[in-house]
């Protein structure tokens, strides 16, 4: 095995950039009305938190006074509004405004305001609207049914920080050569129906190899959030998988196992155990591939390599 070291991305694809999409920036449980978020994605200081009337709120991190961080030192949250560390301008949380200038009574203008990015929480994730251009969201992330009517629990997380280019990590969803050569398993996925949706692309899999499994469904929302379903007898298996950049080098992949409820708990491990292992397995043998690889624009392909190309027709809708 060789060893290399990381490559930097000016070498590996022509235009980075990211797609237009819903983001993870945040766990629904790590966000509160009480503290601010500071977190790190799209090349941006972000800050996630609750208004007033609970809901999810992603806003630029810097004052728009004189820019401050609003998480730095004793920055603070309450009932909805933000107060800035530096010279204490107070904000609303839902909309931005300014609310409070301890020391003048002269208002700048409505349109001196905290920065707000279009926020979902779907889940047990908080997403923010990303387009390049400004744009307005044009499209909604896909919620899963199975997880908001209730009986599933969350049994396993997973994340990786990699230097794959973003382009190409979904792409490996439909590259399905690698599974037999690469992961040298013959677990192959028969693709029944693919359909196009709101949210992005439903894709339908019988499966061949494994008894166990007898179906799979997968929806793309854009391409940055992947929900995959696992039917058996008597169980299913919910992944939700969100893929956010952090910068143009690297991104963020994160894993959370959904499992149905089953009546008696040793079959928790039973069912998900093998899955996480499989899946981290094949994650980090891919991994090993793809934070070198480079996106050839027009690569070589042959007869058996999967709808490489469908997916790069699907997902290129999203690229400026
Ligand atoms: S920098 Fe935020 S109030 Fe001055
Ligand atoms: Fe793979």
């Amino acid at each position: 095995m060789t060893y290399l070291k990381p490559i930097p991305m000016k070498y590996r694809i022509e235009q980075p950039g990211f797609p237009r999409g819903w983001y993870c920036v945040a766990e629904s449980r790590d966000v509160s009305g009480e503290a601010m978020l500071p977190v790190s994605y799209l090349d941006q200081q972000l800050i996630v938190y609750r208004t007033q009337d609970g809901t999810a709120q992603v806003a630029d991190a810097y004052c728009p006074h004189l820019g401050a961080h609003l998480a730095s030192h004793d920055g603070a949250i309450c009932e909805g509004k933000i107060t800035c560390p530096f010279h204490k301008w107070q904000f609303d949380g839902a909309d931005g405004s300014i609310v409070d200038i301890p020391y003048t009574k002269v208002m700048p203008p409505a349109s001196v305001k905290l920065t707000l990015h279009p926020t979902r929480e779907v889940d047990g994730m908080v997403l923010m609207w990303y387009d390049a251009h400004g744009r307005q969201p044009d499209f909604e992330p896909y919620a899963s049914s199975k997880l908001k009517e209730g009986g599933y629990v969350l049994y396993e997380e997973r994340q990786w920080e990699t230097t794959c280019p973003f382009r190409d990590i979904l792409e490996n969803l439909f590259d399905t050569a690698h599974i037999q050569q690469l992961h040298n398993s013959n677990n192959l996925p028969d693709v029944l129906e693919t359909a196009q949706e709101d949210f992005g692309l439903r894709v339908e899999y019988a499966m061949t190899g494994e008894e166990a499994v007898q179906g799979m469904t997968v929806r793309l929302s854009g391409v940055s959030l992947l929900n995959q379903e696992f039917r058996g007898q008597g169980w299913s298996t919910v992944f939700v998988h969100s893929f956010t950049p952090i910068d143009d080098e690297r991104f963020l992949q994160k894993t959370r196992l959904y499992l149905s409820e089953m009546p008696d708990p040793a079959l928790y491990d039973m069912i998900g155990k093998p899955f996480v292992e499989r899946f981290v397995f094949e994650v980090e043998q891919d991994l090993k591939v793809l934070d070198y690889k480079k996106h050839l624009h027009k690569p070589k392909l042959c007869a058996g390599d999967g709808p490489i190309m469908e997916f790069r027709r699907y997902s290129s809708r999203y690229y400026a």
